[in-house]
């Protein structure tokens, strides 16, 4: 073994070259860059040790070391992207996308039954020019019943257990009917065709067929010559367009404080086909809506003159509705957040 630096750098080079090509892996190549091109490696070694090395073979040993180094870096970063390659395919062969697996189902969100429903009740109305206006959950008692004509004390509030707030005179509401007066107070004295949708409260036990949270449909139209066939009509198409052609409705002569005459229709129970079941309490009918001709103290109270405008107005339960037409028999299963009724729709 001779000890010319030229002789002894062939060696370095070779020796490297030799323990490259058998690198397979990327820790390995890492290591092997350590051990031949880091600070403690031989080539390092020939430029550290060239002041040592007589004048006259110093510049053609530091060229020849310059010359081996720049290979070796170059025959590594060859071997990277070889590597890269190599591990890739690997990677591919192992990992192979099985395209015949079935997908995974993806959960899409969709609307809640009651929202598809009510969106269902705004487009029938719509189509008949009524437009939809909202009015506060939290109201006063002024305006939930004393402006309805319900004062203090009348037996009728009996007919809406009320939850009442910690200050005096404010009440969630227990119908949508408030929203009447907010409608007449900012329209009068032009005419009115609205539909006022909204969660109503109600300090109730809870059955199948109520429940202390529901949602209401308000309808409500006022202007010159109003009258009851105009209520009928609007109802009776309402109950076509919503439950098919032939449904069977009926109007019962019934009694609300804020308005007169007052009725409440009923549509055939298609639950059971009218022949009784316990949704509609084995009556065959299904009651959806109170409604009548609205109370001139209540027209009066919205700042129109009873003697030249009139009106009619009604109240739905959607949720009711949807129960009839879903053939859902129990009312709380729409606010009981169950997974397995609500993926149904
Ligand atoms: N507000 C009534 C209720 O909650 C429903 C109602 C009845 C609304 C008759 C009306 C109406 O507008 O005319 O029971």
């Amino acid at each position: 073994m001779t000890d010319t630096p030229g002789m002894n750098l062939e060696n370095i080079q070779h020796h490297a070259l030799e323990a490259l090509a058998a690198v397979r892996t990327g820790d390995d190549l890492a290591q092997w860059r350590v051990t031949h091109l880091g600070r403690s490696s031989a080539v390092m070694a020939v430029f550290s040790g060239l002041g040592k090395l007589p004048a006259d073979i110093r510049p053609q040993t530091g060229q020849k070391a310059n010359q081996v180094k720049l290979e070796l870096e170059a025959a590594f970063e060859e071997k990277v992207v070889q590597i890269r390659q190599s591990e890739l395919s690997v990677s591919l062969q192992t990992n192979r996308v099985d395209i015949t697996l079935p997908g995974r189902p993806a959960r899409r969100g969709r609307l809640h039954p009651a929202m598809q429903n009510l969106r269902d009740i705004y487009k029938v109305f719509a189509e008949m020019g009524f437009q939809v206006y909202r009015s506060p959950d939290v109201e006063t008692d002024e305006y939930n019943f004393e402006l309805l004509n319900i004062p203090a004390h009348h037996p009728a509030r009996d007919m809406w257990q009320t939850f009442y707030t910690t200050k005096p005179g404010v009440l969630l509401r227990t119908h949508t009917s408030p929203g009447q007066i907010w409608a007449m107070r900012e329209r009068a004295p032009d005419s009115i065709r609205v539909i006022l949708p909204g969660m109503c409260y109600r300090y109730e036990q809870i059955t199948t067929r109520s429940e202390i949270q529901f949602h209401q449909v308000e309808g409500l139209m006022v202007g010159k010559n109003v009258t009851l066939a105009d209520l009928k009509g609007t109802l009776t198409d309402f109950s076509r367009r919503m439950f098919g052609q032939n449904v069977r409705t009926r109007f019962r002569p019934s009694y609300f404080p804020f308005t007169e005459p007052s009725a409440e229709m009923d549509v055939e129970c298609f639950l059971c086909g009218g022949h009784g079941c316990t949704v509609c309490k084995n009556a065959g009918w299904l009651e959806i809506l109170g409604c009548g001709m609205v109370h001139p103290e209540v027209l009066r109270n919205g700042g129109y003159d009873p003697e030249i405008f009139s009106g009619f107005a009604f109240g739905m339960g959607p949720e009711r509705i949807t129960m009839l037409r879903r053939h859902i028999d129990d009312i709380r299963y729409f606010w009981g957040n169950d997974m397995r009724f609500l993926e149904q729709f």
